[in-house]
């Protein structure tokens, strides 16, 4: 099975992904984490995302199209969640070509709802282990023991330097003009279902699995 979730920044697709991969077996591909992982590796390509990634605009269609299609090539036969892809109308006819060429279509289209003023406390709120990448949040989800990964133990925490106020305006805009039109496109194609995501991380869980059971 293949999903997407689409939502603006601190909806919680990261946080629901990561829950489908440890209870389904799933693959998260999250082109926020290529690109983050591009943009540290130093290379000329890594130091413009990095441009584009700190002010909080999209990276150009070509390169994350290009980063997603080699990471299907290595995909098994697990089913995979795209996290944060497509996010242009392009992107989403290159997934669509590259799925066909897979004979493994898209199953579900999930929209992560959450309003605007809850998504700036959840962004100011994030951080997470700088060693296995835990994501947690100040007040929703901190960690067990202060200061000490809940899944490795690490005492290594980061925050993104994308999480600030200006950042996430331009995000948050990006997200409306460019992303926002896929959801009509999916649900013309009848493959859209909408999730409430301002509920809990558990209940959000469970509307997101009562779809994927329908
Ligand atoms: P990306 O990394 O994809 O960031 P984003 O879309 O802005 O989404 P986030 O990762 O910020 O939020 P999320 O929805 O995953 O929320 P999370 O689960 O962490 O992209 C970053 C940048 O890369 C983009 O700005 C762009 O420049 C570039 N980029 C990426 N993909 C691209 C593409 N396809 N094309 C072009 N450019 C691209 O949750 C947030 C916080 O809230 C956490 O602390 C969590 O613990 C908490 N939380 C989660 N759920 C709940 C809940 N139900 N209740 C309370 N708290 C919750």
């Amino acid at each position: 099975m293949n999903i997407i979730l689409i939502g603006p920044p601190g909806a919680g697709k990261g946080t629901q992904a990561k829950r489908l991969v440890t209870e389904r077996g799933m693959v998260q591909l999250s082109t926020g984490d290529m690109l983050r992982e591009a943009r540290d590796s130093g290379t000329e390509m890594g130091q413009r995302v990095a441009e584009v990634m700190s002010r909080g605009a999209l990276v150009t269609d070509e390169i994350v199209i290009g980063l997603i299609a080699e990471k299907l090539d290595s995909l098994g036969a697990a089913g995979a969640i795209f996290d944060g892809f497509p996010r242009t109308l392009a992107q989403a006819d290159a997934l669509e070509a590259l799925l066909q060429g897979r004979g493994a279509p898209i199953d579900h289209v999930i929209e992560m709802r959450v309003d605007d003023e809850a998504l700036v406390a959840r962004i100011s709120g994030r951080f997470s282990c700088g060693s296995c990448g835990e994501v947690y949040h100040d007040t929703t989800r901190p960690t067990r023991t202060e200061g000490i990964c809940d899944v490795c133990g690490s005492t290594e925490f980061l925050r993104r330097a994308d999480d600030n106020e200006d950042s996430l305006r331009a995000r948050l805009m990006a997200y409306y003009k460019q992303t926002s039109p896929l959801l009509g496109y999916y649900h013309a194609k009848g493959q859209l279902s909408v999730v409430d995501g301002m509920g809990e991380m558990d209940a959000v869980a469970g509307d997101v699995a009562a779809v994927l059971d329908r």
